[in-house]
């Protein structure tokens, strides 16, 4: 009876760990280094809309430059853009890649699986978002913003320019790494709502493809 007690204990203890969502520590960043930036700002395209979208693997030294690039920390309590008032970002990065559907933890600079396997062509019909290597979807997150200031009119105007200020990051970013990229907002609403559980109130608010050059 002892040892039934003992098993039964045992294993309401592990199964919140099981339970966990899978984590992936990225590598860290390149912070340094790489193509100077003016030559990035003269050279930044959005890679080719059709099939001719670069499809070569990042890996993920690559993918950590990015994500970092795009909402990383880069001082103590602030961030590669900036976010109003300083609160932490309210944009949310979910990273579509061959194996698994991932958020963006840019506190612990890791990946947590949100599902497995490869739903990429799912994000959007085009042609490069079929051979993306990567698909990263930004998600809107206003959770920071409560209680903090501003007005929920004034939030969505907030949403756009971080938005804006994260892919425009990654955009050159991706110039220097040899990475092409293309924003896009042609996406499927319903699929993306589903499949990452996103609540009303909150919305996808643009893709990004990248694939190597
Ligand atoms: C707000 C916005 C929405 C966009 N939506 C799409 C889209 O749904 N599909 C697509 O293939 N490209 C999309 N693009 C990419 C633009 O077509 C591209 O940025 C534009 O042709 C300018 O090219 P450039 O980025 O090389 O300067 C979008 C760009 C912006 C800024």
């Amino acid at each position: 009876m002892k040892r039934l007690f003992l098993a039964i204990g045992l294993a309401l203890f592990l199964t919140p760990l099981f339970l966990a969502a899978a984590e992936t520590t990225l590598p860290p960043p390149t912070t340094k280094g790489g193509k100077p930036l003016f030559d990035a700002l003269a050279s930044r395209a959005s890679a080719p809309g059709g099939a001719n979208f670069p499809s070569r693997a990042l890996d993920p030294q690559d993918l950590s430059t990015l994500l970092w690039a795009g909402s990383g920390l880069n001082r103590p309590g602030r961030w590669t853009v900036p976010f109003a008032m300083g609160v932490e970002p309210y944009v949310r990065i979910y990273v579509f890649g061959p194996e698994e559907v991932a958020l963006y933890n840019w506190s612990r600079h890791s990946l947590l699986q949100v599902e497995e396997g490869d739903w990429r062509s799912r994000v959007n019909p085009q042609g490069f978002a079929r051979a993306a290597s990567h698909i990263l979807v930004f998600v809107s997150d206003k959770t920071p913003l409560q209680g903090k200031g501003g007005i929920p009119e004034v939030w969505d105007k907030w949403l756009g320019v971080a938005t804006g200020a994260m892919t425009q990051d990654i955009y050159l970013a991706a110039d220097a790494l040899g990475i092409g990229a293309r924003y896009a907002e042609t996406m499927d609403q319903p699929f993306l709502r589903e499949i990452l559980t996103i609540p009303s109130g909150e919305a996808p608010l643009a893709i990004l493809a990248l694939g190597k050059r």
